[in-house]
This record gives C-alpha cells, structure tokens and sequence, in this order.
C-alpha cells in the first residue's frame, strides 16, 4: 500500500475510479477529469494548481494503491487555510473507491496524509467533514481528531471541524 502522484501510466486506473464514482461531484474535487481533453492536459492543470495559482494555496494530491496496482483512495492535502478551507475544506479531503469502502482505507490514508503533512511541518492538521457523514467522522477520530465549533456552509450543511495534533 503506497501513495503515488498521479502520472500519465495512472490514466487507465484513474478514469476507471472515476467511472466507479459516477456523476455526483468528484470528492476531491483536484481528482475531477472534467474539462480536460486529455490526461496530460489534467496533469498540466494539476501542477499549476499545486504550486497555488490564482486564488488557491499550494496542494498536493496522491492516489493510495493497494499491492494489485489498484488506485483504492485519492487524498488532496492543501499546504496552508485560506477562510473557506478553515470554515469548511480543511486541510485534507479524500474519498474511496466505492466498491473497496469499509475496508480501512481511508483511516489508512489519513494516516499516509498526516506522514505528509508532518513533512510539510503542518503541526495541527484541520480536517473536516459533513454532519451526517459517518464514515468519514470516524475515520478522522481513528486518526486523533478532536472536535472543534461546527461551521454552516452557504448552502446550509453543518460541517464538523477536527484538529489533529500532527507534533
Ligand atoms: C467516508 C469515506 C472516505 C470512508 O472510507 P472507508 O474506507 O470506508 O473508511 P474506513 O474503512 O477507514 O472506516 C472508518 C470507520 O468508519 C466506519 N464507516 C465507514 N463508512 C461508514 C458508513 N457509511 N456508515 C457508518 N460507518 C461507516 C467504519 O466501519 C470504520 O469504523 P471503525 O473505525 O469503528 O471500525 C468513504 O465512504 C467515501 O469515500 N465517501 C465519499 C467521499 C467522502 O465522503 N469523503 C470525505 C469527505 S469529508
């Protein structure tokens, strides 16, 4: 189990989980396809966005792959908290792949992530979620996640705010 960056020899992998996801918005959303033409055009975008363009701050994004070269879980980790991500992105969002869900992954990611940040000397890691999110609720506390005020988004959804101590 490793993460990777994602890479041209990813293509086949990364459209497949994008199919398994379907059409509800890409979570993260640096792991959406959509808009670009080509794979290399993706990687393009993606390593302008990284280094913070426009009004983003500077992220990194890896794919977690199991020991069958499977890509089982994307992570994006954004280096620094502008207002939106202290209220309601945080600084890790990840999903994982539908059909390999409630098997560990995303506890195992977020530990990957925190390993990550600790080498970005990220010392307090804010990771969030949305209320009625189980799974992900858990897979934070799993991590040393210790609950902070709720925020409410623009569009009404409570979003649960953890720290993790990443000393
Ligand atoms: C939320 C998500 C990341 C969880 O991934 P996962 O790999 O299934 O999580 P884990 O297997 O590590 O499970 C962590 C814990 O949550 C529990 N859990 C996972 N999904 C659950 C669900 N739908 N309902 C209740 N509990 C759930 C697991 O049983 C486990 O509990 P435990 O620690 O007591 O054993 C995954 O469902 C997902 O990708 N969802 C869509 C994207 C998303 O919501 N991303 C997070 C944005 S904040």
């Amino acid at each position: 189990m490793r993460l990777v960056e994602p890479a041209q020899e990813w293509e086949k992998e990364h459209r497949a989980y994008v199919e398994e996801w379907g059409l509800t918005r890409m979570i993260p959303s640096s792991f959406d396809l959509t808009g670009h033409d080509t794979y290399g055009a993706y990687l393009k975008a993606r390593t302008l966005r990284q280094s913070g363009h426009g009004n983003r701050v500077p992220s990194s994004n890896y794919f977690l792959i199991n020991d069958e070269n499977r890509i089982v879980a994307m992570v994006d980790i954004r280096h620094e908290l502008n207002s939106f991500l202290l209220n309601v992105g945080g600084h890790i969002g990840y999903s994982v792949r539908p059909s390999e869900r409630r098997k560990g992954y995303a506890t195992r990611m977020l530990h990957e992530a925190l390993g990550v940040c600790k080498d970005l000397k990220i010392k307090r890691v804010l990771v969030t979620c949305d209320e009625d999110n189980i799974g992900s609720a858990k897979t934070i506390v799993n991590n040393g996640g210790l609950e902070d005020n709720s925020f409410i988004d623009e569009d009404g959804t409570l979003k649960r705010r953890f720290w993790i101590n990443n000393d």
